[in-house]
């Protein structure tokens, strides 16, 4: 069980405080009427909850935690530390962020904290205890909320406060000013330090900045938020030790290292908000779903997204009738036990009023309405996947510190390669012939996994490339990877690096391509699966990325066609390893080749737009389409949903989803 509360979780944000007391038994009435059995409470509180130093209000929020609970609802209670209050900003000007240009954030928004300020950090954890005492034997609470979003508008602060803890930091790190020096290269540019003492965050500076101090800074400012949390979680353990703690990530926010984030969390939850205006938005987003299962492999929870449109983009496209319901059954589909969302009640004011809610400013008679009580009814029927588990024969491999690395501005071959991007090109694939993918840290042990692809490691260690060799399967490596080592310093004998004797090739030069030009790259015949290569050798295109490639001792798959690079090794294989030193805009020829030597098999097959996964013995199919899609199911069972059995050829209705109980299987 996730929380306290049995069965998949629907509600949403509950934010009481911005309405009169008369409204909550409405809210409370509604809530039931849909469904809904837990709601986050108090996330932007503070100012309210202490409206004095030492000063608490918490008759409020007694009587709302008393009236959801009489309702059957649940708590997710947050620790109100998201804002900090005017009083302490004001007796504090010190706790609010510093940006890079060294101008002082004001009050007005919110998050407007320094990480490292110790005064933010004492009052946080004050509230909490405060918190915990109350709250820590309330029936509701199934589950404390800390912080919120980490990072979503304060990652970092360039303050005096900020430079003092990253010193330390860099200490513990580097031991001595010789071992950042060492790291940091600092003999370039003339910037050796004689003391740490000296060291800055990386201020705005008159030209580009040290790319070693730019990755320590970004794992520092992974850590130093991270310090807040745990110093928060460590106070409700103390106190309320059974129940769960967890904050709420960003899908794949580049600013903090959810790998090491979710080990300190008890258990995963995520926001996502996907545009209901690309077409193709589903797929990033089962991609940010993969990865939040595979932080802790277990069930994890969607704790935000959106029932319509945003507020936050330019222009926010709305959902139209049964996307809400298809998004949330594609968390499902990755392994989420709930469906929660921003937020209960739509707002009347602030920056959100515009934001779309479970229950809209029409009330009960607006559109929005009837899709929250579907939604309801659909999580009713599709009670018992709880808990289940999701097994993958494919794993991706992905780390922050390459992310970090790879897009560190002013200093790469070209700044048009981008991590997400890679990780899209095998995933997208994958994704669409309904390949079940787990996501994996650079390092971890692979030995479960039939396929493994890394679609970049740019920052290689010895550690990650001996994980990569100890796996010893298939694998799959992009471009630009086994470049540099933990301190961005560039791998004896170039890339790539403790990766040359596993792939058996050397890259002589890397070969960006100008926006807009492509390069063809040939399939050796023979080098891929006979099927892929009829009608004449198949063809890549490559875009944004080449490399010049010396080989070793690998057998070249594929070589660059016409331009500078022509005839030379685009793609190379050394036992069941592949080296692709391009980033091709389709990569199925290779990745077919791979799927079908290894055996991996697709959860059902699928037309294009619609999505296969599998939860223990259930198999999801979601139609992303507007279109009707005919697909003959793998086997016969019960479809949760629409609560009939199926069997054999079906016809599923465009943004349509069937969630079948596979007979035999349970
Ligand atoms: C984030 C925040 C919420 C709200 C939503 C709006 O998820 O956590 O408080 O601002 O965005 O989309």
């Amino acid at each position: 069980m996730l929380t306290r509360v049995p069965g998949l979780l629907f509600g949403g944000d509950y934010n009481p405080e911005q309405w009169p007391e008369e409204v909550w038994a409405e809210d409370a009435r509604l809530m039931a009427e849909a469904g809904v059995n837990m709601a986050t409470v108090a996330v932007f509180a503070w100012s309210r909850l202490e409206p004095r130093p030492g000063e608490y209000d918490f008759g409020w929020l007694d009587r709302v935690l008393d009236l959801l609970h009489a309702h059957g609802i649940a708590a997710d209670l947050a620790t109100a530390t998201a804002t900090p209050p005017p009083w302490l900003v004001r007796d504090h000007p010190e706790a609010m962020p510093v940006d890079a240009a060294g101008t002082r954030l004001e009050f007005g928004s919110r998050q407007g904290y320094c990480p490292s300020s110790p005064i933010y950090r004492a009052h946080a954890v004050r509230l909490a205890r405060a918190m915990a005492d109350r709250y820590g034997g309330h029936p509701a609470l199934a589950m404390w909320h800390v912080g919120n979003e980490y990072a979503d508008h304060t990652l970092e602060c360039f303050c005096e406060e900020s430079a003092r803890h990253f010193r330390r930091w860099l200490t513990e790190r580097h031991g001595d000013v010789a071992g950042l020096n060492a790291a940091w290269g600092t003999s370039c540019w003339g910037q050796h330090y004689t003391s740490i003492d000296q060291v800055n965050p990386p201020r705005k500076a008159p030209g580009p900045i040290n790319p070693g101090q730019l990755l320590d800074w970004r794992r520092f400012c992974s850590d130093a938020l991270l310090e807040c949390f745990e110093a928060e979680k460590a106070v409700l353990r103390e106190l309320t030790p059974d129940v769960p703690v967890t904050t709420n990530f960003m899908s794949l926010l580049p600013g903090l290292d959810y790998w090491r984030w979710a080990e300190a969390e008890d258990l995963v939850s995520d926001d996502a908000y996907p545009d209901p205006a690309d077409p193709a938005s589903h797929v990033a987003t089962a991609l940010s779903y993969d990865l939040m299962r595979s932080l802790k492999r277990r069930p994890w929870l969607l704790l935000e997204s959106a029932p319509s449109a945003v507020s936050w983009r330019e222009v926010n496209a709305p959902k139209p009738p049964g996307v809400m319901r298809l998004h949330s059954l594609q968390a499902l589909a990755h392994g989420s036990d709930g469906v929660m969302f921003f937020q209960w009640r739509q707002a009347k004011y602030g920056p959100e009023k515009f934001h779309s809610a479970l229950l809209p400013h029409g009330g009960t008679a607006a559109r929005g309405w009837r899709d929250t009580l579907r939604l309801g009814d659909d999580l009713r029927n599709l009670h018992e996947i709880a808990g289940t588990g999701t097994d993958a024969d494919v794993a991706i491999v992905f780390g922050w510190e390459s992310l970090w690395g790879l897009e560190a501005p002013e200093s790469m071959p070209s700044d048009r390669l981008r991590l997400k991007d890679l990780l899209l090109t095998w995933y997208r694939p994958l994704h669409e012939r309904g390949v079940a993918v787990d996501l994996a840290p650079p390092g971890r042990d692979l030995s479960g996994y039939r396929l493994v692809i890394v679609p970049n490691l740019y920052l290689c260690t010895e550690e990650h490339a001996k994980a990569l060799a100890a796996y010893g399967g298939r694998l799959i490596v992009g471009p630009f990877s086994g470049v540099v080592d933990a301190a961005d310093q560039v791998h004896e004998g170039g890339a790539p690096g403790p990766l040359r004797d596993l792939l058996g090739v050397a890259v002589d030069e890397f070969w960006p391509l100008p926006d807009g030009e492509t390069q063809s790259v040939r399939l050796v015949p023979g080098a891929v699966r006979p099927g892929t290569a009829e009608g004449g050798e198949p063809r890549l295109t490559a875009r944004t990325w080449a490399e010049w490639v010396r080989v070793l001792d690998a057998e070249v798959v594929a070589r660059y066609e016409g331009g500078e690079l022509d005839g030379l090794p685009a793609i190379t294989r050394k036992g069941g390893a592949t080296y692709v030193s391009c980033l091709p805009e389709d990569v199925t020829p290779i990745l077919d080749h791979a799927l079908a030597e290894t055996g991996v098999a697709p959860v059902a097959a699928v037309p294009p737009g619609v999505e296969a996964t599998r939860r223990g013995g259930y198999l999801f199919l979601l139609n992303h389409t507007t279109e009707p899609a005919r697909l003959a199911l793998p086997a016969a069972g019960f479809d949760l949903l629409s609560r009939r059995r199926l069997d054999g050829e079906i016809v599923l209705a465009g943004r349509d989803a069937i969630v079948l109980r596979i007979e035999g299987e349970k």
